[in-house]
């Protein structure tokens, strides 16, 4: 099983940003997180990471037919974008949408995410450990 892992906007600037909310790790350290989960799993899990609308609609177009799941956390384009949205319908590739933070408890602006409408799961308020979840959620182990 293949797995792509994409990242939005500012998240290349885990641990300088707003760490009291999004944690102390960097996203390094994200990245070996995932590489551990994913090997425990037996499964192989490629990191994205992209400050660009258009290069994450890119980058899912091209994961069809590669990948066979997605774990997305689009960052600040949850709650804007509907061509990410739709990149992800038109692929119909099995998502998980995670979030660092718990977005339903912030400011008003962050409870609504057009990828929720497409996701099969969304997990949020778990730090890196949502991305863990995400990744066994997809290979049955959760
Ligand atoms: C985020 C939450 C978003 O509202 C925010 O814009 C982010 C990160 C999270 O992981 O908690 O950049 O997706």
């Amino acid at each position: 099983m293949k797995i792509l892992v994409i990242n939005g906007p500012n998240l290349n600037l885990l641990g300088l940003r707003e760490p009291e909310i999004y944690g102390r790790g960097d996203y390094k350290a994200l990245c070996a997180k995932v590489a551990e989960v994913a090997a425990g799993c037996g499964v192989e899990a490629d990191m994205f990471q992209s400050n660009h609308e258009g290069v994450i609609v890119d980058k899912i177009q091209e994961a069809y037919g590669k990948y066979d799941a997605i774990v997305i956390n689009p960052a600040a384009y949850t709650h804007t974008s509907v061509a990410i949205l739709d990149a992800l319908k038109a692929v119909q590739i099995p998502t998980v949408e995670v979030h660092l933070s718990d977005i339903n408890t912030r400011e008003e602006f962050r409870k609504h995410s057009y990828v929720s409408l497409y996701a099969q799961r969304t997990i949020c308020g778990h730090g890196f450990e949502g991305y863990a979840m995400a990744i066994r959620h997809l290979c049955g182990k959760e």
